[in-house]
């Protein structure tokens, strides 16, 4: 069950409640998204301590088409903690004026202590290297659009994996519909840290890596590219010296399975070139899309009894 639940780490939820999510999406997706009245007179509040574009957005679009109002910031600049004032009163502050709180910080492990500090709610928006549950969910929901399942496919993972927190969330989600390999394509420096890898394997996940992206191309049904998460790094030199370590080209994917389907939570930054766009296997700008379906059922199931009513519960 959804309702009233913070949303941090997607290991929380089960393979049945994200089945559940994803049949609230499909109703939204099949009303057009049309506008509703379910989340009239609620408010959500958005704290986004880091930037971000489609998050943020695809939220406020979300919490618009429930007929819920929308208050916050998208970054420091502006509010009180240039005077000083820490994250956690401002979400303590955020707590009394809102409903529900979505939340993007650098700091990792930070989310739990927002929850507790709140009476509301918290949805992490995305934690630093470590986290970004509501991507993973609009990634398999993207896989589940595209594909019909999630199931019995061959994933490969591609790009920054080292780094970027899409990518770790979307393997643990795909650990929680029972896949059991994942392909790793980078280069050796950006391939995931051994702490991950062991605690994935923990998960029952095993990831097998490769460093060229030809020599496994032709076995793959869902390729998910990430950009170099070049923030990430300590030093812009040691960053810079990675970018350009890996792209996808079109030659590359003249071996590919007809029906393989590339996703990117984007922003992209020259791994994936835009040729790419007018492919049958570009399906990134649908994610993008799918995004609005899946947030809007992420916030009517844990603000309101509608997964309940979808139970026949009440
Ligand atoms: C990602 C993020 O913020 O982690 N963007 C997103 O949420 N769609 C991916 C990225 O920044 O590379």
């Amino acid at each position: 069950m959804w309702r009233n639940r913070d949303l941090i780490e997607i290991t929380d939820f089960t393979r049945r409640d994200i089945e559940r999510l994803f049949k609230q999406a499909d109703i939204f997706l099949e009303a057009k998204l049309a506008p509703l009245k379910i989340l009239e007179g609620k408010i959500m509040a958005v704290a986004f301590f880091e930037p971000s574009t489609r998050t943020r957005l695809s939220f406020e679009a979300a919490m618009h088409r429930l007929g819920g109002s929308v208050i916050g910031f998208s970054s420091s600049r502006g509010t009180s903690m240039e005077k000083g004032e820490s994250p956690e009163d401002t979400i303590r502050m955020l707590d009394t004026y809102s409903d529900v709180i979505v939340v993007r910080h650098p700091g990792e492990g930070v989310m739990e202590e927002f929850a507790r500090l709140a009476e509301h709610p918290v949805i992490n928006a995305g934690e630093g290297q470590a986290r970004h549950p509501t991507q993973a969910l609009v990634d398999l929901y993207t896989i589940l659009k595209e594909k019909g399942r999630i199931e019995g496919l061959e994933y490969g993972v591609m790009g920054d994996v080292r780094h970027a927190r899409t990518v770790k969330d979307f393997i643990k989600g795909l650990s929680i519909f029972g896949i059991r390999e994942i392909t790793i394509i980078s280069p050796g420096k950006l391939a995931p840290d051994e702490s991950f890898v062991k605690s994935m394997e923990w998960r029952g996940i095993s990831l097998k890596h490769y460093e060229k992206i030809e020599d496994v191309i032709n076995s793959l049904d869902v390729l998910y590219l990430v950009r170099l998460q070049v923030e990430r790094f300590s030093s812009l030199r040691e960053a810079e010296e990675l970018r350009g370590s890996y792209a996808l080209t079109l030659k590359t994917l003249e071996s590919a399975k007809k029906d393989l389907k590339i996703l990117h939570p984007l922003p992209r930054t020259g791994e994936l070139p835009s040729e790419v766009d007018n492919t049958p296997y570009a399906a990134y700008f649908k994610q993008v899309f799918y995004s609005i379906p899946v947030r809007m059922a992420i916030l009517s199931m844990i603000l309101t009894d509608i997964e309940r009513a979808q139970e026949g519960l009440i």
